[in-house]
């Protein structure tokens, strides 16, 4: 449709950039290969020239900072960019997600700011609980999924049986769009069922593939003289038989509704069906959708720009106090110097020096329209969930924050420093590292974090740049929860518990149990209450 629809528009307008963006983002497990596949499709569109610099340029960064060690020691990333490249006039922004899952409430974020997802999967694994629970946000958000199943170089599961357990696990039909000729010591490559074009590895079986070579369909002739295995030909024949007619085609409409999911077997380290998924991506993926806001939806067609912070990193150098908002557009067209008010404030800024993704560079963006991202400096204006919007009267909203599983009171070492600390969990606890309550009486601060390793890149990043050291011990409480209701309810219970009252960073109450059984109890007794587990952010 969206081909269509770009080719009706006229060249430049805004309709045409609508239909010609794609912001997506790459979901999988620690270890399947997302940052491999990564770095591919940015090779293949010919944002990098070698593969291998995505990750050299991970490691130069990682120096940077000591926090960034953590990354580094565990194998894990920490950080999520954006990174934007184009391919046959389409153009791509890539939202890496951090993959570790210590980090999901980072992750939900950035999944609000996509359209659509790939997910990819090791072939000899099959879906793993970080997948399971990635893709169950995306469902939430409604983010269709395309499946990238890597590693068939080496031995892995039976591709029916893969497929099968996607169909049965994620309740989505599945729509094979390359299939592997053979697998492991057996790989003869990969064979596109709907372009029929087969992808050959080298002859010495290493390295990135060697040819493309259209055919007339799995039966041609030519396809026996390609791959020079007679036994495992008649296999792939039957295979790819059995897979054309069972499975379903690819339904765009029932792919961007969630209900279909097209499938890729490929190999991201040797460049397998990696040319093959952006294709589909440029063609199926949806365009910068409707976004959801209060009054009313925002139309990424409306003349109007809006658009929401949905990330903020402090410090990406350590040489200036920045802070980068990373926004997305919703709608209009946006210029440089553009005046947008930070709805809800009151406050109006110019923004003079927005910043563009690549792989490689950033670069000012003079221009930007729906689905792209881009990086606002500030110098701690702009929060997680921020709208900022040439109107005044328009709320994104949908951006959850999540009720902390891990409580930990923070120990500070040196009196003196008190106020270094302050300004650290305040920074942190903007930018939605964690969550800093603050008790209302003995004014204790009690962080919240979803996963443990979030503690420790807490001390680390304190340490580094704010030069303060501070510990975490036990605190006597078991979870947090946001009170909603009635003002008069909710001035009432919290007087009544004023020992167990703390406010988080935006001065929200927020009761505070010493045990799930006590919060069931406290629920059970205050009807007219509601123990939120998330707050919407504001
Ligand atoms: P992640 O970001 O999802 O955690 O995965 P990453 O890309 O780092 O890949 C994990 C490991 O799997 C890496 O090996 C990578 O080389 C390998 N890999 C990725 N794609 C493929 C593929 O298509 N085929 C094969 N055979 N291997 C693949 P490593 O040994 O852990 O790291 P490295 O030393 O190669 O960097």
């Amino acid at each position: 449709m969206d081909q269509a629809l770009a080719s009706k528009a006229a060249p430049g307008s805004l309709e045409a950039e609508i239909a010609n963006r794609r912001t997506f983002a790459i979901i999988s497990h620690p270890d399947a290969g997302k940052t491999t596949l990564t770095e591919k499709l940015l090779y293949f569109g010919g944002a990098i020239r070698l593969a291998g610099q995505v990750r050299a340029r991970g490691e130069r960064r990682r120096t940077q900072s000591d926090w960034m060690a953590i990354e580094q020691q565990r194998g894990i990333s920490v950080t999520s960019s954006v990174m934007t490249f184009q391919r046959d006039g389409v153009t791509f922004n890539l939202l890496d997600t951090p993959g570790h899952e210590d980090f999901s409430e980072d992750t939900y974020r950035t999944l609000t700011a996509v359209d659509s997802a790939v997910m990819v999967i090791d072939a000899a694994k099959g879906i793993e609980s970080q997948t399971l629970k990635l893709f169950e946000v995306c469902r939430l958000r409604d983010v269709p999924i395309i499946t990238y199943i890597n590693k068939v170089d080496r031995e892995g599961r039976d591709p029916f049986e893969l497929m099968d357990e996607i169909s049965e696990k994620l309740a989505l039909d599945v729509a094979p769009v390359t299939w592997p000729i053979g697998m492991g010591t057996q790989f003869k490559g990969c064979y596109n069922l709907r372009d029929n074009v087969v992808l050959k590895p080298k002859k010495d079986g290493a390295g990135a593939f060697d040819a493309e070579e259209r055919v007339n369909g799995i039966m041609d002739p030519k396809l026996d003289d390609l791959v020079g295995d007679p036994a495992l030909m008649e296999q792939f024949r039957s295979e790819a038989d059995l897979a054309s007619t069972a499975l379903s085609p690819v339904d765009p409409v029932a792919y961007r509704e969630g209900h279909l999911t097209p499938v890729y077997f490929g190999s991201a380290l040797r460049d397998f069906c990696v040319g093959d998924l952006l294709d589909g991506l440029g063609a199926w993926a949806p365009p910068p959708r409707v976004q959801p806001a209060e009054p009313a939806p925002v139309d990424p067609t409306e003349d109007k720009v809006t658009a929401f912070v949905f990330k903020v990193q402090a410090n990406m150098d350590p040489n200036h106090r920045d802070r980068i908002a990373f926004t997305r557009i919703c709608s209009g067209r946006f210029k440089r110097g553009m005046k947008l008010n930070q709805v809800g404030t009151g406050k109006s800024m110019a923004v003079q020096a927005p910043i563009f993704f690549f792989a490689q560079d950033r670069d000012i963006a003079e221009e930007a329209f729906p689905g792209d991202i881009l990086g606002i400096p500030n110098h701690g204006t702009l929060r997680v969930g921020d709208t900022l919007s040439e109107r005044t009267d328009v709320k994104v909203t949908g951006l959850p924050r999540f009720a902390p599983e891990i409580l930990r009171r923070v120990r500070t070492g040196d009196p003196m420093k008190v106020k270094q600390v302050r300004r650290a969990l305040h920074d942190l606890s903007e930018e939605g590292l964690a969550q800093v309550f603050k008790t209302r009486l003995g004014a204790d601060w009690i962080v919240g974090v979803v996963g443990a390793l979030q503690l420790d890149v807490m001390i680390d990043r304190i340490k580094a740049e704010y030069k303060v050291e501070i510990g975490f011990e036990g605190s006597p409480y078991a979870a947090a929860r946001w009170i909603h209701g009635p003002r008069d309810k909710v001035e009432e219970f919290i007087s009544k518990n004023s020992s167990q009252i703390a406010e988080d960073n935006d001065e929200s109450p927020v009761y505070m149990a010493k045990s799930a059984w006590e919060l069931n109890y406290t629920a059970e007794r205050w009807p007219d209450l509601t123990f939120g587990v998330t707050k919407e952010l504001v």
